[in-house]
């Protein structure tokens, strides 16, 4: 595939393990921001919290930008939330579908899972050297090419949802501009860029008001989610009333 992007450069592979493992290895090497390793096909897709991404050839897009933002630590599940607000903005924008956000990483179709988002960061003492930002959105795949029960019973396409084929090639480029911008301005734009970016969360969220439960499995909060506070960290407050801060893992609605 062929596709210029802005502030950017792209690598486009018939077929790799994972885009996240080519784009680490080539973030290692000193390859520069805003590198796009993007893959017709995954032979070992990854998703968070060690599933597995289906990745079959022809339909859909599997991509990792190679960031270097001027963040600290705390700052890397803000990544995370402004990949979800750029992708989900560009969707928008080029599809016209309303996708939404499910904290920390899913964009939503019609409540449907339509892709996800797994961001990978390697630090130079307190800051962040490169963070690769991993996003798979489900384009043209039918039903039948979830392969699994679990994934085809939450899982969506924009085909699926519309009826119709989509071009890859400008969701590509739209998501991969809105990203490598979103990682300035966050970089760049100190506590009011990290604040737009939540407003725009906000905007888009489907999350908040949801009663449910949240966090790594083991430690998990159930309750109300109610905001997200500025470091992007996920407010559920339980029964009891207190309000806890989730700071990883998965929400379930219940
Ligand atoms: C999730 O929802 O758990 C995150 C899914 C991330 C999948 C993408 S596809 C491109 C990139 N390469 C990978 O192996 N994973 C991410």
């Amino acid at each position: 595939m062929k596709v210029d992007i802005t502030g950017g450069s792209l690598i486009w592979l018939e077929s790799t393990e994972s885009t996240n493992d080519h784009a680490l290895a080539l973030a290692r090497d000193g390859a520069p921001s805003g590198t796009v390793v993007a893959a017709d096909a995954q032979t070992a897709g990854r998703g968070r919290l060690g599933r597995s991404w289906v990745s079959p050839p022809g339909l859909n897009l599997y991509f990792s930008i190679i960031l270097r933002p001027e963040l600290s630590a705390r700052a890397i599940p803000l990544i995370t939330l402004m990949c979800a607000v750029e992708a989900a903005g560009a969707l928008r924008n080029v599809t016209e579908a309303e996708v939404k956000l499910k904290w920390p990483n899913d964009l939503l179709l019609d409540g449907r899972k339509l892709g996800g988002i797994l961001v990978e960061s390697h630090m130079k003492g307190s800051q962040v050297e490169f963070a690769v930002a991993g996003i798979g959105i489900n384009v043209n795949c039918r039903k039948q090419d979830f392969i699994t029960p679990e994934v085809k019973a939450i899982a969506t396409s924009l085909f699926m949802a519309s009826g119709r084929k989509h071009h890859r090639a400008p969701l590509l480029k739209g998501v991969a501009e809105g990203v490598i911008k979103g990682a300035g301005a966050l970089a760049q734009g100190g506590a009011d860029g990290k604040d737009e970016m939540l407003a725009l969360w906000k905007v888009m969220d489907a999350t908040l008001g949801r009663r449910v439960r949240a966090g790594d499995p083991g430690s998990e909060h159930e309750g109300e989610a109610i905001d997200l506070d500025p470091d992007g960290r996920l407010l559920v407050r339980k029964d009891s009333g207190e309000v806890v801060k989730v700071v990883t893992g998965d929400v379930v609605f219940l």
